[in-house]
């Protein structure tokens, strides 16, 4: 998974929004792990999900947050989400699909599912204009 994130990472422009998708354990922050290597990240990327968000600086900034323990949508706002989709970087949400009125703010939807053992499938859904 973590070879996946960095292959898909190495295809983006540099400023896209993504949201992953799936249940607890299925991959996306291992994912998001790819993605640091992809941008020479040299800090290890680990789990957002009790602070909300964590900020990486490599070859394009990483933004990586997750929106599990967000329990209202307003919450979104405070924690400078629609500032930073706009500014140069990659933006990463676990659980974007948690407010359904993000979905339009969303470049690629990458949806995990866990199949058998540690097998995983991954969708990756491009926004169709
Ligand atoms: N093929 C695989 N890809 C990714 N993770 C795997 C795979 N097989 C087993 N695992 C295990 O599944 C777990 C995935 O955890 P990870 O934190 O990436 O999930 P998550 O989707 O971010 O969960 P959460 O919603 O709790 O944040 C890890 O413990 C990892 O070792
Ligand atoms: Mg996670």
């Amino acid at each position: 998974m973590v070879l996946l994130g960095k292959l898909f990472t190495e295809t983006l422009i540099g400023n896209e929004v993504i949201s992953l998708e799936g249940e607890l354990g299925s991959g996306k922050t291992t994912f998001v792990k790819g993605a640091g290597k992809a941008l020479n990240i040299n800090e290890e990327v680990i789990s957002p999900s009790f602070i909300i968000l964590r900020e990486y600086r490599g070859l394009k900034p990483l933004y990586h947050f997750d929106f599990y323990r967000l329990s209202r949508e307003v919450h979104v706002l405070d924690i400078g989400f629609f500032d930073i989709i706009d500014s140069p970087g990659v933006k990463f949400i676990e659980w974007g699909n948690k407010f359904h009125n993000l979905k339009k703010y969303f470049d690629y939807v990458i949806k995990f599912e866990i199949s058998f053992k540690d097998l995983r499938i991954v969708r990756i859904c491009e926004r169709d204009e």
